[in-house]
């Protein structure tokens, strides 16, 4: 039995598949190859083309539909769960179609259905149908799509539509330039799953080249040829710059895909700023004349009504695909039920919590946290070894988080996770011993105790980690061209601490107030937060043409960096960005230079080096320091003078 619940469910031959399918739909409704069969519509959020497009593609295949009228007076509004309506539903009828305001509902349906689910949008997740209905519409158009540009736009971080089509694309061998609003960027893991699944690349495109469009915003420039190597520069003045330059004269826009802002899915009041528009300038460029424009619908201002009669405006035609393309999707379904899934996904390894407690998901719109009992604790787990840090990856939502704490299940020891256990973890996880906790707390509550560590040597006292940072703020005020365009960003949590100290040094030397951000690799979606001015109705950080200081406390394999770099040119072109670490340990796996270094330790890779401060450790002063942890396996090994402290934290 086959579910669609995600574009990566389906591989690209399956996906010609479909659209071959799609090509000879009127001999399909001659057929009538789902006659005597039934599907159940359940949209538990408003629909017009998805829904209706669905029924009428059952229909001319031969079949029928039933449905709620408004999934708020079915038994949802008493209390119903996702489990168990699905199972009900799943006696009557051969196929399930379901929309939710949840990010994984369809999926946790799915889990618990006896026939076929189809997603038909999940919450700000994803819309694999929608996007079978854009691939096939572009295919019309344009023929193959390899080699493509395509430009998507406006709200990009919560619109579902964009998500599934932009890894689609990606498998497809097509660019992709985002052209997000401000603060509505493409997610963070979203991001990340191009780059490590597909080998894409992400760089700025000078913005002149879609004026058109839109002057406030920069767009970005994916795409699987990787000569870019942008993000990894952290000096963009004058390398990143000239690039920029001639990227841009030379890219050929094939499509714009605009989306309406998702104002249902926004909570934090923060997209209120300018919209990318199609409007008459877009008519008038030359350089768009074969550009067409595509939209998902329903719009609200983001096309201009004169682009209705244009040639290139294809979205009626693209609306009115979806019913070819559900129908071909249906009939493909329908011929596998008695197949598995080969999913175009690349494997991840799969974890399942061996505790009663354990790691929960950060996004709070996840059906994991709206509705647990109809979900299980299952995650993906990357990196382990590769990268370094160990990432958790929600199989309903997608959503990523850095894994905090790590314990094993026989010897019932715990420690805080960090880049030199990476081995260790891996061998835990292969004989099922891994448990991972999101707090002390959790892993004391199962009756863990912390790790024993080996003996522990001070790097750095006090009043060295000081007088570094202070040497680096001079630095840093030396080498700036205009003081107030600084901006001071520390990676969380310890990176800000330090950033927050070298905005207090600077702010010393110079009188004057700096700005201060902190950066969040794998949090639950706002990556970029003020530290200062903390007045509630500031407007989102702007790093537009501001000179930025990176600052993290150990630069190790070189990755945070990366990925740091990565939203900061996602999220607004800055002048410049300059790196400062308080420790340079020297085991880069990726080209990132510091520019300012508190102190360089050439440590081996097994040893762990720890910034700990007063105020995040409840140390009684800040030390560097460096220890390797004993056999943490077993957890037998006598404890050593250093260890009586709790390695953990
Ligand atoms: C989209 C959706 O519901 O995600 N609509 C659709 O299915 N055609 C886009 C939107 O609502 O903006």
């Amino acid at each position: 039995m086959r579910s669609l619940i995600s574009i990566a469910d389906l591989t690209n031959d399956e996906i010609e598949e479909i659209f071959s399918l799609a090509d000879a739909a009127h001999r399909l409704r001659t057929e009538r190859p789902a006659n005597g069969q039934i599907m159940a519509t359940l949209f538990y959020e408003p629909s017009t083309r998805t829904r209706l497009s669905f029924e009428s593609a059952m229909q001319r295949l031969g079949g029928t539909v039933i449905s709620c009228s408004d999934m708020r007076s079915s038994s949802a509004a008493k209390g119903e769960t996702l489990a168990d309506t699905a199972k009900v539903v799943s006696a009557y009828a051969d196929v399930l179609v379901v929309r939710h305001n949840w990010d994984g509902a369809v999926q946790a349906m799915a889990e618990h259905a006896d026939v076929p689910v189809i997603n038909a949008g999940d919450g700000g997740h994803e819309h694999p149908t929608q996007t079978l209905c854009d691939l096939y519409t572009l295919r019309q158009e344009k023929g193959d799509l390899k080699g493509l540009t395509v430009v998507v736009c406006g709200d990009l971080k919560n619109g579902r539509t964009i998500h599934s089509l932009v890894f689609a694309l990606a498998r497809f061998g097509a660019n992709v330039v985002t052209l997000a609003a401000n603060g509505m960027e493409l997610p963070q893991y979203v991001i990340e799953r191009l780059e490590r699944e597909y080998n894409y690349d992400l760089a700025p495109v000078a913005s002149d080249d879609l004026n058109a469009v839109m002057t406030e915003t920069d767009a970005l420039y994916l795409t699987p040829k990787q000569p870019h190597q942008l993000a990894l520069f952290t000096q963009v003045d004058q390398v990143i710059q000239a690039r920029l330059n001639t990227m841009a004269t030379g890219l050929r826009y094939d499509a714009f895909y605009m989306t309406r802002k998702q104002k249902e899915r926004i909570t934090d009041g923060a997209a209120n700023g300018s919209y990318p528009t199609i409007g008459p300038e877009f008519l008038r460029e030359r350089r768009f004349q074969d550009t067409v424009v595509m939209h998902p619908l329903p719009r609200v201002d983001e096309l201009s009504p004169e682009l209705d009669k244009d040639r290139r405006g294809i979205y009626f035609k693209q609306a009115a695909y979806g019913v070819p393309v559900r129908m071909a999707l249906l009939k493909f379904l329908f011929d596998r039920r008695e197949a598995k899934a080969t999913a175009a996904k690349k494997k991840a390894v799969a974890y399942e919590s061996p505790e009663k407690l354990g790691p929960q998901c950060r996004n709070p719109n996840c059906v994991t946290l709206k509705e647990p009992a109809s979900t299980q604790k299952r995650f993906e787990l990357f990196s382990v070894g590769e990268i370094g840090t160990l990432i958790l990856g929600c199989a309903y939502c997608d959503h990523r988080f850095k894994v905090q704490f790590v314990g094993n299940v026989k010897s019932k020891r715990y420690c805080s996770y960090d880049d030199s256990l990476a081995d260790t973890m891996r061998d835990w996880l292969n004989r099922d011993q891994l448990a991972i906790f999101d707090s002390i707390k959790e892993a004391e509550e199962l009756g863990y105790e912390p790790v024993k560590s080996g003996p522990q040597r001070t790097l750095m006292g006090e009043v060295e980690i000081a007088s570094a940072l202070a040497e680096m703020s001079r630095q840093i005020l030396r080498d700036c061209r205009d003081p107030d365009r600084l901006l001071i960003l520390g990676v969380r949590s310890v990176g800000s601490q330090l950033a927050q100290r070298i905005a207090a040094e600077i702010e010393g030397q110079r009188k004057r107030k700096v700005e201060l951000g902190e950066i969040e690799i794998y949090g639950a979606g706002d990556e970029l937060k003020r530290l200062s001015p903390t007045d509630p109705d500031a407007a989102p950080l702007s790093l537009k043409d501001r000179e930025v200081i990176l600052v993290d406390d150990v630069i190790h394999t070189g990755r945070t960096v990366k990925s740091a770099l990565s939203i900061i040119f996602r999220s607004g072109r800055p002048q410049s960005v300059r790196l400062a670490v308080l420790i340079d340990r020297g085991h880069r796996e990726v080209p990132v230079k510091p520019n300012y270094v508190g102190k360089n330790i050439p440590s081996s890779e097994k040893d762990r080096v720890r910034v700990k401060l007063r105020v995040l450790d409840q140390e009684e002063r800040d030390q560097v320091v460096i220890f390797s942890v004993i056999s943490p396996a077993h957890g037998t090994k006598p404890s050593s003078a250093g260890a009586k402290k709790r390695a953990a934290r």
